[in-house]
């Protein structure tokens, strides 16, 4: 190592390096008194007297040249607050650290946004017409975004709009890539989309697997035995007339059609004109995977999977076992006359519905943009098939499958028949999964109809209170009634009137003009309008607290605002012939609710026996009128139809001591120190 004067540059080279040479100049230091003698004495880090003090003269600073620098760094006065400075900074980082896995580890998951919304179906034939012709549309459902906004409703379910001959009013598709001219173009469907997400609304499209419209490109080329679409959909040898098995349709009469052009019969679950496609066949898979890809690339946010169950059938073609085997077997011409051990849930399905679900899964990486996933499949009393669209801890597969269960309220209801159909699902239901409940949609009477109106109220308020994703079908908010249409529609009711699913499809209800709110069309709409659209609408409820619609949507605003709703227990506590009582309790949070539900008739409820209710529970709402502010929970008085949200304090659990009447998805307590929740 040397040191020495470069004239050129004018400063002081040590090996290769440069050095500001104004250090010197500061410190009146002469350049040519540094010579070996320093490098010698830097290098062994032990200078004699004199020569340390010329050394230490110079001051610390900027700039300074590295042998100053460890002359001084390795003084006592230096490298103590360094040293100590350094090891703060690593205990500090590893605290960090440490810090970062615990929070992450005691953190519960964030629940995902179909978790944190009631779902909301629109029928879009018939919720708003935007041109005149009788017919709702896709730019009617834009002019109404604010009406979800003002539920506080954030994922809207579109039943199909696809181009279709609509035989089955869009569920017969003609083309998956396209709009129906009756709904509007792709650009208004762009347009809705952009629309809805910049109001921080989500779009759930109708997929429709099973079968397609016969008026399909791809039904026409297999027909014609065209190469690669040849197997499309599901053709057996068969003579006119003879249908090659005992299999029937669910809307009726044998699911075998006989095609003149092909000279065989193809199979359809539901209409004629809804041939079934051929989930054996690879490239039909493919095909309908690619549908999926299509509509996730637009940014839609999810799919609610039509007929799932449908989906495959036995390649071997044997007779369905018939329930009655005593009834001729020419009589047999309806769904429940057969056990579908051939032609519903077959083995494979599910690996076709876990495969969409990755394809989902791949879209929906980004925070808040998760695709959703749930199934349409209506098992009854097989709780264990429905179940399976869960999937496993290894395989996912649906959100969730819809919860049919409480469409059957009516159905004797009673409180034990309401905590009867609740407790079917959430003691059946895998762990850790999400509930969900369904109280109509466009396949079943509505509700109003077959409860009765006194129990709209009621209703919507075990909805909305119950753990788990409400599904509301559009009319449910304002207590929407089924109408008797004067020309039957459906085609499932030109087969039997008692099936007709027209009643429940009416237009909505907005307000008490022409058509109620729904078109301005002078001829008509494509169903009647409620002869009562004067009193029930959306206009006349809307700012009036005793009216459904604000009891709908003070529910629905609670339910967001109130975490022990969405991530609390779940705990029954009475049932009887009238009322259903359940509580929400959250641990570490003090507020609990106690919702109590008539089914029934006027009566009194006693429930003095749950020693973890405090002796007095205030009324935080009321379907009701005229209810007083608080009762003793000796003495709750509830008359027919009515809803009580009632809310306590209290630091005693109750699910700790009943633990077979309680549930919960995800155990999260509440640290009110901090106000975060903790996995516990
Ligand atoms: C589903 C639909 C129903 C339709 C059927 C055939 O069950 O909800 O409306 O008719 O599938 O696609």
């Amino acid at each position: 190592m040397s040191l020495t004067k470069d004239d050129k540059t004018n400063g002081l080279e040590l090996q290769e390096r440069v050095f500001n040479p104004s250090f010197q100049t500061d410190n009146d230091l002469d350049q040519s008194s540094l010579g070996d003698h320093q490098v010698q004495c830097i290098s062994t880090i032990t200078c004699t007297g004199e020569e340390q003090t010329a050394y230490t003269q110079i001051k610390p600073y900027a700039g300074m040249p590295k042998e100053v620098l460890l002359l001084y760094s390795s003084q006592t006065r230096y490298r103590l607050p360094r040293e100590i400075l350094f090891w703060l900074t690593i205990a500090c980082t590893l605290t960090l650290i440490a810090l970062t896995i615990t929070v992450i580890a005691l953190s519960p998951r964030c629940l995902s946004w179909w978790q944190t919304t009631p779902v909301y179906q629109v029928y879009p034939r018939s919720f708003k017409d935007s041109n005149g012709d009788g017919v709702g549309d896709l730019r009617g459902i834009k002019d109404k975004l604010s009406h979800f906004q003002y539920l506080n409703i954030k994922a809207i379910w579109i039943s199909p709009f696809y181009k279709s001959p609509m035989k089955d009013f869009g569920y017969d598709v003609e083309d998956f890539r396209d709009v129906d001219p009756l709904f509007g173009t792709m650009a208004d469907f762009d347009d809705l989309l952009a629309s809805m997400h910049s109001m921080g609304l989500k779009l759930i499209m109708d997929y429709i697997p099973n079968h397609t419209s016969d008026k399909h490109i791809w039904f026409q080329l297999s027909r014609n035995q065209t190469e690669y679409y040849s197997d499309f959909y599901i053709w057996v040898n068969c003579t006119e007339g003879i249908p090659p098995n005992n299999w029937v349709s669910v809307f009726g009469n044998s699911s075998w059609t006989y095609d003149p052009v092909r000279g065989q019969c193809y199979f359809h679950q539901f209409l004629t004109e809804q041939p079934d496609l051929n989930f054996r066949n690879p490239n039909v898979v493919k095909e309908m995977t690619d549908i999926i890809h299509f509509w996730l690339k637009k940014g839609v946010d999810g799919f609610r999977m039509d007929a799932v169950k449908h989906i495959l059938e036995a390649k071997h073609l044997r007779n369905e076992p018939q329930v009655n085997p005593e009834e001729p077997p020419e009589t047999v011409n309806t769904e429940f006359q057969l056990y579908h051990d051939y032609t519903y849930t077959q083995l494979g399905l599910h690996d076709i519905l876990r495969n969409w679900r990755v394809d989902l899964d791949e879209y929906g990486r980004e925070p808040g943009r998760n695709r959703f996933m749930v199934t349409e499949s209506y098992d009854y009393e097989e709780t264990e098939k429905t179940m399976m669209y869960y999937g496993t801890r290894f395989a996912k597969e649906a959100d969730f499958p819809f919860n049919f269960y409480l469409l059957d309220l009516p159905t004797g209801l009673s409180g034990v028949r309401a905590k009867e159909l609740v407790n079917l699902w959430m003691s059946n239901m895998p762990r850790g999964k999400w509930p969900n409940w369904v109280v109509g949609n466009h396949d079943k009477a509505r509700m109003s109809s077959r409860a009765g109106q006194d129990y709209v109220r009621v209703i919507n308020m075990l909805l909305l209170t119950l753990p788990g994703t409400p599904t509301t079908y559009y009319g449910e908010e304002i207590g929407m009634e089924n109408v008797n249409v004067s020309v039957i529609q459906d085609p499932f009711g030109k087969f039997n009137p008692n099936n007709s699913r027209d009643p429940q499809r009416t237009p909505m209800q907005w307000s008490s003009g022409l058509n109620a709110g729904f078109s301005d069309s002078k001829n008509g709409t494509w169903l009647d309008i409620s002869p009562n659209f004067t009193t029930v609408n959306v206009e006349v409820q809307r700012g009036d607290p005793t009216s459904v619609l604000e009891q709908y949507r003070s529910l629905s605003l609670l339910r967001e605002r109130e975490t022990v709703l969405t991530r609390g227990w779940l705990c029954y506590v009475w049932a009887d012939g009238d009322v259903f009582a359940f509580l929400r309790e959250l641990d570490g949070l003090n507020r609990a609710f106690l919702v109590l539900l008539n089914f029934g008739e006027d009566t009194e409820t006693d429930l003095s026996v749950i020693l973890e209710l405090p002796e007095r529970l205030t009324v935080h709402m009321s379907t009701s009128s005229g209810t007083p502010s608080s009762f003793s929970k000796s003495k709750i008085t509830t008359s027919k139809g009515q809803g009580l949200l009632l809310e306590y304090s209290t630091n005693q659990r109750f699910h700790p001591g009943h633990a077979s009447e309680c549930y919960v998805s995800e155990k999260a307590c509440y640290l009110s120190a901090l106000d975060i929740l903790y996995q516990c």
